[in-house]
Protein backbone atom coordinates (compact mmCIF):
# COMPACT_ATOMS: atom_id res chain seq x y z
CA UNK A 1 0.00 0.00 0.00
CA UNK A 2 1.26 3.55 -0.92
CA UNK A 3 1.25 5.91 2.56
CA UNK A 4 1.15 9.32 2.00
CA UNK A 5 3.88 9.72 5.00
CA UNK A 6 3.56 13.64 4.97
CA UNK A 7 -0.02 13.39 5.86
CA UNK A 8 -0.02 11.32 8.92
CA UNK A 9 0.48 12.51 12.43
CA UNK A 10 3.19 10.73 13.55
CA UNK A 11 5.79 13.01 11.87
CA UNK A 12 8.09 10.17 10.21
CA UNK A 13 11.64 11.01 9.70
CA UNK A 14 13.14 13.10 6.98
CA UNK A 15 14.62 9.64 5.37
CA UNK A 16 10.74 7.97 4.90
CA UNK A 17 9.55 11.28 3.43
CA UNK A 18 12.71 11.48 0.88
CA UNK A 19 12.03 8.09 -0.01
CA UNK A 20 11.25 7.47 -3.78
CA UNK A 21 7.27 6.22 -4.38
CA UNK A 22 6.89 2.88 -5.74
CA UNK A 23 6.00 3.87 -9.19
CA UNK A 24 4.97 0.28 -10.03
CA UNK A 25 2.71 -0.31 -7.18
CA UNK A 26 0.30 2.18 -9.39
CA UNK A 27 0.44 -0.36 -11.65
CA UNK A 28 -0.59 -3.13 -10.01
CA UNK A 29 -3.51 -1.40 -8.07
CA UNK A 30 -4.75 -0.46 -12.25
CA UNK A 31 -4.48 -4.40 -13.17
CA UNK A 32 -6.24 -5.05 -9.60
CA UNK A 33 -9.08 -3.21 -10.69
CA UNK A 34 -9.88 -4.63 -13.64
CA UNK A 35 -9.52 -8.02 -12.56
CA UNK A 36 -11.80 -7.11 -9.88
CA UNK A 37 -14.27 -6.26 -12.94
CA UNK A 38 -14.07 -9.63 -13.58
CA UNK A 39 -11.26 -8.98 -16.78
CA UNK A 40 -9.34 -11.56 -17.89
CA UNK A 41 -6.15 -10.00 -17.68
CA UNK A 42 -2.75 -10.95 -18.53
CA UNK A 43 -0.31 -9.78 -16.57
CA UNK A 44 3.05 -9.48 -18.13
CA UNK A 45 4.21 -6.58 -16.00
CA UNK A 46 5.72 -8.16 -13.07
CA UNK A 47 8.91 -9.72 -12.26
CA UNK A 48 7.55 -12.49 -10.01
CA UNK A 49 8.72 -16.02 -11.40
CA UNK A 50 5.61 -18.00 -12.29
CA UNK A 51 7.14 -21.65 -11.49
CA UNK A 52 7.23 -23.70 -8.57
CA UNK A 53 10.67 -24.40 -5.92
CA UNK A 54 12.12 -27.96 -7.75
CA UNK A 55 10.51 -30.22 -5.00
CA UNK A 56 14.09 -31.92 -4.11
CA UNK A 57 14.37 -28.34 -2.45
CA UNK A 58 10.99 -28.81 -0.55
CA UNK A 59 11.40 -31.66 0.83
CA UNK A 60 14.51 -30.62 2.20
CA UNK A 61 13.31 -27.84 4.11
CA UNK A 62 10.44 -30.10 4.97
CA UNK A 63 12.73 -32.39 6.67
CA UNK A 64 15.36 -29.86 8.20
CA UNK A 65 11.90 -27.99 9.64
CA UNK A 66 11.75 -30.55 11.94
CA UNK A 67 15.86 -30.20 13.27
CA UNK A 68 15.42 -28.29 16.76
CA UNK A 69 18.73 -27.11 16.25
CA UNK A 70 16.72 -24.99 13.80
CA UNK A 71 14.30 -24.07 16.44
CA UNK A 72 16.79 -21.93 17.64
CA UNK A 73 18.12 -18.81 16.83
CA UNK A 74 20.43 -19.41 13.74
CA UNK A 75 24.01 -17.97 13.87
CA UNK A 76 24.00 -14.21 12.98
CA UNK A 77 26.17 -14.40 9.68
CA UNK A 78 24.21 -17.96 8.85
CA UNK A 79 25.70 -21.26 8.47
CA UNK A 80 29.15 -22.03 7.24
CA UNK A 81 27.60 -24.72 4.84
CA UNK A 82 25.40 -22.33 2.94
CA UNK A 83 28.65 -19.92 2.16
CA UNK A 84 30.53 -22.74 1.25
CA UNK A 85 28.00 -24.01 -0.60
CA UNK A 86 27.19 -20.53 -2.58
CA UNK A 87 31.25 -20.91 -3.08
CA UNK A 88 31.15 -24.66 -4.21
CA UNK A 89 28.85 -23.09 -6.97
CA UNK A 90 30.55 -20.12 -8.12
CA UNK A 91 33.91 -22.36 -8.44
CA UNK A 92 32.31 -25.06 -10.85
CA UNK A 93 29.77 -22.61 -12.55
CA UNK A 94 32.26 -19.37 -12.95
CA UNK A 95 35.77 -20.78 -12.21
CA UNK A 96 35.60 -17.86 -9.43
CA UNK A 97 37.10 -18.82 -5.90
CA UNK A 98 35.37 -17.61 -3.19
CA UNK A 99 36.82 -17.78 0.75
CA UNK A 100 33.43 -18.64 2.53
CA UNK A 101 34.70 -17.55 5.80
CA UNK A 102 35.09 -13.70 4.58
CA UNK A 103 34.24 -13.35 0.76
CA UNK A 104 30.44 -14.33 1.05
CA UNK A 105 27.72 -12.28 3.18
CA UNK A 106 24.04 -14.03 3.30
CA UNK A 107 21.41 -12.21 2.75
CA UNK A 108 17.30 -11.60 2.85
CA UNK A 109 17.30 -12.09 -0.71
CA UNK A 110 18.97 -9.72 -3.18
CA UNK A 111 17.17 -6.85 -2.60
CA UNK A 112 18.23 -6.46 0.89
CA UNK A 113 21.91 -6.33 0.21
CA UNK A 114 21.08 -3.58 -2.42
CA UNK A 115 19.62 -1.14 -0.18
CA UNK A 116 22.70 -2.30 2.69
CA UNK A 117 25.64 -1.61 0.76
CA UNK A 118 24.64 2.15 0.05
CA UNK A 119 23.84 2.15 3.93
CA UNK A 120 27.39 0.64 4.04
CA UNK A 121 29.25 3.69 1.82
CA UNK A 122 27.28 6.24 1.67
CA UNK A 123 27.63 9.45 3.56
CA UNK A 124 25.08 12.21 3.02
CA UNK A 125 26.02 14.09 -0.25
CA UNK A 126 28.44 11.23 -2.00
CA UNK A 127 27.43 10.61 -5.31
CA UNK A 128 26.16 6.90 -6.55
CA UNK A 129 26.24 5.68 -10.13
CA UNK A 130 23.30 4.06 -11.24
CA UNK A 131 21.96 2.86 -14.28
CA UNK A 132 19.21 4.45 -16.65
CA UNK A 133 16.63 2.17 -17.01
CA UNK A 134 16.98 0.10 -14.09
CA UNK A 135 15.96 -1.70 -10.91
CA UNK A 136 14.14 1.18 -8.47
CA UNK A 137 15.99 -0.79 -5.33
CA UNK A 138 18.80 0.98 -6.42
CA UNK A 139 17.59 4.28 -5.30
CA UNK A 140 15.70 3.27 -2.56
CA UNK A 141 19.67 2.17 -0.43
CA UNK A 142 21.10 5.69 -1.65
CA UNK A 143 17.80 7.17 -0.51
CA UNK A 144 18.06 6.08 2.86
CA UNK A 145 21.89 6.69 2.92
CA UNK A 146 21.14 10.32 1.83
CA UNK A 147 23.31 9.51 -1.10
CA UNK A 148 22.84 11.87 -4.19
CA UNK A 149 22.37 9.10 -7.74
CA UNK A 150 24.04 9.85 -10.74
CA UNK A 151 21.81 8.33 -13.21
CA UNK A 152 24.03 6.13 -16.38
CA UNK A 153 22.30 6.20 -19.53
CA UNK A 154 21.34 2.74 -20.93
CA UNK A 155 20.85 3.16 -24.84
CA UNK A 156 20.30 0.94 -27.52
CA UNK A 157 23.30 2.12 -29.27
CA UNK A 158 25.92 1.15 -26.72
CA UNK A 159 23.97 -2.43 -26.26
CA UNK A 160 22.19 -0.92 -22.88
CA UNK A 161 25.93 -0.98 -21.01
CA UNK A 162 26.68 2.48 -19.92
CA UNK A 163 29.34 4.46 -21.44
CA UNK A 164 32.07 5.02 -18.70
CA UNK A 165 34.08 7.51 -20.93
CA UNK A 166 30.62 9.65 -21.03
CA UNK A 167 30.78 10.33 -16.97
CA UNK A 168 31.84 13.92 -16.11
CA UNK A 169 35.26 14.17 -14.17
CA UNK A 170 33.21 15.88 -11.49
CA UNK A 171 30.98 13.14 -11.01
CA UNK A 172 33.49 10.33 -11.00
CA UNK A 173 35.89 11.86 -8.32
CA UNK A 174 32.34 12.29 -5.87
CA UNK A 175 31.13 8.80 -6.34
CA UNK A 176 31.97 6.06 -4.06
CA UNK A 177 29.24 3.26 -4.94
CA UNK A 178 28.24 2.23 -8.93
CA UNK A 179 25.31 -0.54 -9.79
CA UNK A 180 25.42 -2.31 -12.67
CA UNK A 181 23.00 -5.12 -13.39
CA UNK A 182 23.68 -8.23 -16.33
CA UNK A 183 21.86 -9.93 -17.41
CA UNK A 184 19.83 -6.90 -17.39
CA UNK A 185 16.42 -5.58 -15.39
CA UNK A 186 14.60 -4.36 -17.77
CA UNK A 187 16.70 -4.10 -20.71
CA UNK A 188 17.16 -8.20 -21.46
CA UNK A 189 20.98 -6.95 -22.39
CA UNK A 190 24.25 -9.37 -21.13
CA UNK A 191 27.10 -8.16 -20.56
CA UNK A 192 31.27 -9.02 -22.21
CA UNK A 193 34.25 -9.43 -20.96
CA UNK A 194 36.06 -6.32 -22.27
CA UNK A 195 33.20 -4.53 -20.78
CA UNK A 196 33.77 -5.56 -16.91
CA UNK A 197 37.60 -5.45 -17.63
CA UNK A 198 36.35 -1.50 -18.34
CA UNK A 199 34.67 -0.95 -14.83
CA UNK A 200 37.62 -2.35 -13.25
CA UNK A 201 39.91 -0.05 -14.43
CA UNK A 202 37.27 2.86 -13.92
CA UNK A 203 36.75 1.94 -10.78
CA UNK A 204 40.63 1.80 -9.58
CA UNK A 205 41.05 4.89 -11.11
CA UNK A 206 38.35 6.41 -8.99
CA UNK A 207 37.95 4.67 -6.51
CA UNK A 208 34.54 3.99 -6.78
CA UNK A 209 33.35 0.38 -5.13
CA UNK A 210 31.51 -1.01 -7.63
CA UNK A 211 28.29 -3.41 -7.09
CA UNK A 212 27.43 -6.40 -9.51
CA UNK A 213 23.44 -7.40 -9.31
CA UNK A 214 23.67 -10.58 -10.94
CA UNK A 215 20.60 -11.50 -10.31
CA UNK A 216 19.44 -13.09 -13.66
CA UNK A 217 22.96 -14.69 -13.96
CA UNK A 218 21.47 -18.42 -14.32
CA UNK A 219 19.16 -17.17 -17.36
CA UNK A 220 21.33 -16.87 -20.54
CA UNK A 221 20.04 -17.42 -24.14
CA UNK A 222 21.23 -18.60 -27.63
CA UNK A 223 23.72 -20.84 -25.73
CA UNK A 224 25.42 -18.37 -23.89
CA UNK A 225 26.16 -18.57 -20.35
CA UNK A 226 26.26 -14.88 -18.69
CA UNK A 227 29.41 -13.80 -17.29
CA UNK A 228 29.80 -12.99 -13.45
CA UNK A 229 31.56 -9.97 -12.92
CA UNK A 230 33.87 -11.90 -10.34
CA UNK A 231 35.41 -13.45 -13.53
CA UNK A 232 37.59 -9.95 -14.48
CA UNK A 233 40.77 -9.79 -13.31
CA UNK A 234 40.87 -7.18 -10.62
CA UNK A 235 37.13 -7.37 -9.18
CA UNK A 236 37.35 -8.46 -6.08
CA UNK A 237 39.30 -5.51 -4.95
CA UNK A 238 36.79 -3.38 -6.10
CA UNK A 239 33.95 -4.74 -5.68
CA UNK A 240 31.19 -7.30 -4.46
CA UNK A 241 28.46 -9.15 -6.73
CA UNK A 242 24.85 -9.86 -5.35
CA UNK A 243 23.20 -13.58 -6.34
CA UNK A 244 20.18 -14.50 -5.80
CA UNK A 245 18.69 -18.07 -5.61
CA UNK A 246 14.98 -16.10 -6.34
CA UNK A 247 15.29 -16.83 -10.34
CA UNK A 248 18.02 -19.46 -10.80
CA UNK A 249 15.35 -21.63 -8.95
CA UNK A 250 12.01 -20.60 -8.63
CA UNK A 251 12.94 -19.23 -4.82
CA UNK A 252 11.56 -15.80 -4.72
CA UNK A 253 9.54 -16.20 -1.50
CA UNK A 254 12.41 -18.19 0.10
CA UNK A 255 14.38 -14.60 0.59
CA UNK A 256 17.87 -16.05 -0.04
CA UNK A 257 20.84 -13.93 -1.56
CA UNK A 258 24.42 -13.23 -1.46
CA UNK A 259 26.99 -10.49 -1.39
CA UNK A 260 30.17 -11.97 -2.94
CA UNK A 261 33.95 -10.82 -3.76
CA UNK A 262 35.47 -7.52 -1.32
CA UNK A 263 36.23 -8.75 2.12
CA UNK A 264 36.31 -5.23 3.42
CA UNK A 265 33.00 -4.84 1.80
CA UNK A 266 31.19 -8.11 2.91
CA UNK A 267 32.20 -7.73 6.35
CA UNK A 268 30.70 -4.34 6.58
CA UNK A 269 27.81 -5.59 5.22
CA UNK A 270 27.43 -8.46 7.82
CA UNK A 271 28.20 -5.75 10.43
CA UNK A 272 24.98 -3.76 9.05
CA UNK A 273 22.77 -6.89 9.29
CA UNK A 274 24.06 -8.03 13.00
CA UNK A 275 22.23 -4.47 14.07
CA UNK A 276 18.88 -5.52 11.82
CA UNK A 277 18.80 -9.10 11.86
CA UNK A 278 19.57 -12.79 12.90
CA UNK A 279 20.03 -14.60 9.85
CA UNK A 280 17.69 -16.83 8.26
CA UNK A 281 15.74 -20.08 9.63
CA UNK A 282 18.34 -22.31 9.85
CA UNK A 283 15.60 -24.81 7.56
CA UNK A 284 15.97 -22.32 4.44
CA UNK A 285 19.25 -22.14 4.89
CA UNK A 286 19.80 -26.12 4.83
CA UNK A 287 17.21 -26.33 1.34
CA UNK A 288 19.25 -23.48 0.31
CA UNK A 289 22.69 -24.99 0.31
CA UNK A 290 20.68 -28.06 -1.43
CA UNK A 291 20.03 -26.07 -4.29
CA UNK A 292 22.89 -25.27 -4.88
CA UNK A 293 25.15 -28.28 -4.23
CA UNK A 294 22.23 -30.45 -5.86
CA UNK A 295 21.43 -31.59 -9.30
CA UNK A 296 21.45 -28.58 -11.26
CA UNK A 297 19.17 -30.07 -14.22
CA UNK A 298 16.32 -27.86 -13.03
CA UNK A 299 18.44 -24.33 -14.12
CA UNK A 300 18.95 -25.98 -17.23
CA UNK A 301 15.90 -26.83 -17.68
CA UNK A 302 14.12 -23.67 -16.50
CA UNK A 303 16.43 -22.03 -18.92
CA UNK A 304 15.32 -23.93 -22.21
CA UNK A 305 11.56 -23.00 -20.65
CA UNK A 306 12.54 -19.06 -20.63
CA UNK A 307 13.97 -19.27 -24.27
CA UNK A 308 10.66 -21.25 -25.70
CA UNK A 309 8.79 -18.65 -24.17
CA UNK A 310 11.06 -15.61 -26.00
CA UNK A 311 10.35 -17.39 -29.21
CA UNK A 312 7.07 -17.69 -28.75
CA UNK A 313 6.68 -14.31 -27.62
CA UNK A 314 8.64 -12.81 -30.68
CA UNK A 315 7.17 -14.89 -33.36
CA UNK A 316 3.67 -13.69 -31.73
CA UNK A 317 5.38 -9.62 -31.94
CA UNK A 318 6.33 -10.64 -35.48
CA UNK A 319 2.87 -11.40 -36.65
CA UNK A 320 1.66 -8.15 -35.64
CA UNK A 321 4.55 -6.15 -37.00
CA UNK A 322 6.16 -4.96 -33.49
CA UNK A 323 9.67 -5.11 -33.98
CA UNK A 324 12.07 -5.92 -31.48
CA UNK A 325 15.30 -7.39 -30.47
CA UNK A 326 15.22 -10.34 -28.58
CA UNK A 327 16.97 -9.94 -24.86
CA UNK A 328 20.33 -12.15 -24.78
CA UNK A 329 19.29 -13.05 -21.13
CA UNK A 330 16.89 -12.53 -17.81
CA UNK A 331 13.33 -13.57 -18.34
CA UNK A 332 12.29 -9.37 -19.46
CA UNK A 333 11.78 -8.27 -23.27
CA UNK A 334 12.40 -4.63 -23.63
CA UNK A 335 10.09 -3.36 -26.64
CA UNK A 336 9.58 0.19 -28.06
CA UNK A 337 6.52 1.80 -27.63
CA UNK A 338 4.86 2.97 -30.68
CA UNK A 339 5.07 6.87 -32.14
CA UNK A 340 2.06 8.84 -30.65
CA UNK A 341 2.26 7.10 -27.05
CA UNK A 342 4.56 7.76 -24.27
CA UNK A 343 5.24 4.23 -22.41
CA UNK A 344 2.71 5.20 -19.87
CA UNK A 345 0.21 5.77 -22.36
CA UNK A 346 0.80 2.73 -24.21
CA UNK A 347 0.66 0.46 -21.74
CA UNK A 348 -2.90 2.48 -19.89
CA UNK A 349 -3.90 1.42 -23.88
CA UNK A 350 -2.67 -2.20 -23.53
CA UNK A 351 -4.31 -2.73 -20.17
CA UNK A 352 -7.50 -1.16 -20.62
CA UNK A 353 -8.27 -1.81 -24.28
CA UNK A 354 -6.45 -5.47 -24.68
CA UNK A 355 -6.74 -6.90 -20.88
CA UNK A 356 -2.83 -7.07 -21.21
CA UNK A 357 -0.39 -5.68 -18.27
CA UNK A 358 2.96 -4.58 -19.54
CA UNK A 359 5.53 -2.29 -17.13
CA UNK A 360 5.65 1.43 -18.86
CA UNK A 361 9.65 2.13 -19.04
CA UNK A 362 9.76 5.32 -17.59
CA UNK A 363 9.31 3.69 -14.36
CA UNK A 364 12.84 2.92 -14.33
CA UNK A 365 14.22 5.83 -15.48
CA UNK A 366 13.56 8.52 -17.78
CA UNK A 367 15.93 6.86 -20.63
CA UNK A 368 13.09 3.43 -20.17
CA UNK A 369 10.80 6.20 -22.06
CA UNK A 370 9.76 4.80 -25.42
CA UNK A 371 9.80 1.61 -24.15
CA UNK A 372 7.42 -1.06 -21.82
CA UNK A 373 8.71 -4.49 -20.51
CA UNK A 374 7.31 -7.91 -20.70
CA UNK A 375 8.00 -10.96 -18.56
CA UNK A 376 8.24 -14.19 -19.47
CA UNK A 377 6.80 -15.30 -17.05
CA UNK A 378 3.28 -17.28 -18.29
CA UNK A 379 2.61 -20.07 -20.69
CA UNK A 380 3.31 -19.88 -24.35
CA UNK A 381 -0.58 -20.02 -24.87
CA UNK A 382 -0.84 -16.59 -22.90
CA UNK A 383 1.89 -14.87 -24.14
CA UNK A 384 0.62 -15.75 -27.65
CA UNK A 385 -2.78 -14.39 -27.09
CA UNK A 386 -1.62 -11.46 -25.11
CA UNK A 387 -0.10 -10.61 -28.36
CA UNK A 388 -2.87 -11.39 -30.65
CA UNK A 389 -4.88 -9.60 -28.54
CA UNK A 390 -2.46 -5.99 -29.10
CA UNK A 391 -2.63 -7.07 -32.52
CA UNK A 392 -6.39 -6.45 -32.88
CA UNK A 393 -6.15 -3.09 -31.46
CA UNK A 394 -4.46 -2.33 -35.18
CA UNK A 395 -1.83 -0.31 -33.76
CA UNK A 396 1.13 -1.95 -36.03
CA UNK A 397 0.81 -2.71 -39.41
CA UNK A 398 2.55 -6.07 -40.73
CA UNK A 399 4.62 -5.32 -43.26
CA UNK A 400 4.27 -9.14 -44.76
CA UNK A 401 0.41 -8.26 -45.32
C1 LIG B 1 17.60 -6.63 -11.13
C2 LIG B 1 17.15 -7.28 -9.87
N1 LIG B 1 17.99 -7.32 -8.86
C3 LIG B 1 17.65 -7.88 -7.68
C4 LIG B 1 16.41 -8.41 -7.50
C5 LIG B 1 16.10 -8.93 -6.11
O1 LIG B 1 15.77 -10.22 -6.03
P1 LIG B 1 15.64 -10.91 -4.61
O2 LIG B 1 15.49 -9.86 -3.56
O3 LIG B 1 14.42 -11.74 -4.72
O4 LIG B 1 16.87 -11.70 -4.42
C6 LIG B 1 15.47 -8.39 -8.53
C7 LIG B 1 14.11 -8.92 -8.33
O5 LIG B 1 13.23 -8.77 -9.09
C8 LIG B 1 15.86 -7.81 -9.76
O6 LIG B 1 15.03 -7.74 -10.79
Amino acid sequence: MDVDVQKRHIKPADRMVGLPTQFFAKLVAKANAQIAKGRDVINLGQGNPDQPTPPHIVSKLQESATNPLYHKYPPFSGYAFLKEAVATRYKEDYNVDLDPTTEVAILFGGKTGLVEISQCLLNPGDVCLVPDPGYPDYWSGVSLAGGEMSFMPLTKDNRYLPDLTAIDNEISSRAKLMFMNYPNNPTGAVADPKFYEDVVKFANEHNVVVASDFAYGAIGFDGVKPISFLQTPGAKEVGVEFYTLSKTYNMAGWRVGFALGNPDIVAMINLIQDHYYCSLFGGIQEAAALALTGPQQCVEELGALYERRREALFAALDRIGWRAERPGGSFFCWLPVPEGYTSESFADKLLFEADVVVAPGVGFGTHGEGYVRLGLLTSEARLEEAIERIGKLGIFTNSSD
